[in-house]
């Protein structure tokens, strides 16, 4: 099995990497390192990219090859002293665009310029991990406007991609994945409000994950998926 995942110092691809060398011991692994680079992982072909970044996206293809699994994990919540919107009052269009930068655009790109990794005709996926909070339906307590637009942004890239998929890749199945509030740097400023049992460790995120890629397959394609298993309305 040969696996990519788009961030591999971020708290749930680090575990997803080490999850997948425990669960495929023949896997070959790429990852990519962004700021931070990832120490703790053994037997990975590491690439430094910014994956915002089209050219760094386009040389990553052209070095990893043939894919079955690319996963995509990288993402912004917070940056510094700013943090999600309260209210609209607060929007500021530079954290707005650095949200659609860091969310949104990757999986374009990604999906841009890894179309020959998946033309080997296997079952492969292609995910991205997203956010409930994307989901225009679901969207009860309002707030949070750059994170939930750009979220919002990437389903529909994620969608759109599966339907053109469905023709020219039909054999990939493409996935937009909600971890469940994972304690990982992102959500760590705003995990006191988290009900009992409900903050994740990555490892436990990187399970549930894992489980749900082994489950589904191109027919399930353009969907997005909660980290129970059901599947979370656009
Ligand atoms: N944790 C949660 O509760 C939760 C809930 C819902 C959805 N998610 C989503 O899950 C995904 C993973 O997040 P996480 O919780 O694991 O957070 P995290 O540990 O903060 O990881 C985010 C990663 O994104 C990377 N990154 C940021 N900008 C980048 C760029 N331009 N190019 C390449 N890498 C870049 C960071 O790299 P550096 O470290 O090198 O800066 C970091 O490794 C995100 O998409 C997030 O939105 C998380």
């Amino acid at each position: 099995m040969r696996v990519l995942i788009v961030g591999a110092n971020s708290g749930i691809g680090n575990a997803l990497i080490r999850l997948i060398q425990e669960r495929y011991r023949d896997a070959h692994i790429y990852g990519t390192w962004y700021q931070s680079y990832p120490t703790n992982l053994e037997g990975v072909e590491l690439a430094h990219i910014d994956a915002s970044n089209e050219l760094d996206i386009r040389a990553l293809a052209e070095q990893t090859g043939d894919l079955d699994w690319l996963i995509n994990t990288v993402g912004l919540l917070h940056i510094d002293q700013l943090r999600p919107e309260k209210t609209v009052t607060q929007f500021d269009a530079d954290f707005f665009n650095k949200n659609i930068k860091v969310n949104t655009l990757p999986s374009l790109f990604i999906a841009k310029y890894f179309r020959p990794a998946f033309k080997h005709n296997r079952p492969a996926h292609f995910a991205t991990i997203s956010a409930k909070v994307g989901s225009i339906s679901d969207n009860r307590l309002g707030g949070w406007y750059s994170y939930r637009i750009s979220k919002a942004a990437l389903n529909m890239a994620l969608k759109t991609i599966s339907v053109e998929w469905q023709r020219s890749l039909p054999q990939v199945c493409v996935s937009a994945l909600h971890p469940g509030t994972t304690d990982t740097r992102l959500s760590k400023p705003f995990q006191s409000n988290v009900p009992e049992g409900k903050l994740f460790s990555p490892q436990k995120t990187a399970g549930f994950i894992v489980d749900r890629l082994e489950k589904i397959t191109a027919e399930n394609t353009g969907n997005f998926w909660s980290w129970n298993g059901e599947k979370i309305p656009w």
